[in-house]
């Protein structure tokens, strides 16, 4: 069940890369309000709290207007106010339990108006990342993160550098396409902790190839 959904996950992001590479060179000039009025009628009757998830919040715009390149000005505004956003454990510990972090990493469920509001909801890591090599079945859109945690000699300071990253991607790279999952409060606090361990954990098959 987790392949078949990893592999519609991975076939939609396909298509959305081949649309926007098929009409890279000749943007096509449609108003903002357009778009924004098409995407709100797909969505007639969203379910109680779903509207704000079709509404593009400041840094959203800036990278679906600008293509996802934005401008140095743009570039710097987006940094600043997503690196803003990341909060850090207050016990200051960014890692969990590898263990669980790795059900974290490989469960695609979760938030889909399919899915169950109280069924396992994961951070679908593996759809885009090779994470420990046993697993066969991984997307690549995003690098490889086998042995992420030996080849930074499990440097606390890299440990918590992953832990900005998962929480919110964009306060490192500015209209990423990785999800910001403790940003978006899509994954606990606890669930980023875990996955981060999933990384940087010596005993984590991440690390044991
Ligand atoms: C939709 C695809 C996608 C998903 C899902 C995704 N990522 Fe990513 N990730 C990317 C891409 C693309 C990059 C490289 C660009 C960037 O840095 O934003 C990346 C970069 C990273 C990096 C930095 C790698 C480096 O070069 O140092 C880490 C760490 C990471 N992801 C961890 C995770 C974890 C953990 C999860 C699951 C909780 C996850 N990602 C889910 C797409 C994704």
């Amino acid at each position: 069940m987790t392949i078949s959904h990893r592999t519609f996950a991975a076939a939609a992001l396909i298509s959305a890369a081949l649309v926007s590479v098929a009409s890279g060179q000749q943007t096509a000039k449609v108003a903002p309000e357009t778009i924004a009025a098409y995407v709100k009628n797909t969505w007639k009757a969203p379910a109680e709290g779903w509207q704000a998830r079709v509404d593009q919040d400041q840094t959203q715009r800036i990278c679906s207007e600008t293509r996802n390149s934005p401008g140095k000005g743009d570039f710097e505004k987006i940094l600043a106010r997503e690196v803003a956003s990341v909060a850090y454990p207050a016990d200051g510990k960014v890692l969990g339990d590898w263990k669980a972090g790795e059900a974290v990493a490989q469960i695609g469920t979760g938030g889909q108006f399919s899915d169950k509001a109280d069924g396992p909801r994961g951070g679908n890591c593996y759809a885009c990342h090779q994470m420990a090599a046993k697993e066969l079945s991984f997307g690549t859109l995003g690098p490889s993160l086998l042995e992420y945690g030996k080849i930074r000699k499990y440097a606390a300071a890299d440990a918590k550098a992953a832990y900005a990253k998962i929480y919110n991607a964009q306060s490192v790279l500015p209209c990423s396409n990785m999800p910001r999952f403790g940003h978006n409060k899509f994954l606990t606090e606890q669930q980023i902790k875990d996955v981060t361990a999933y990384l940087f954990d010596p005993e984590s098959p991440v690390n044991k190839p």
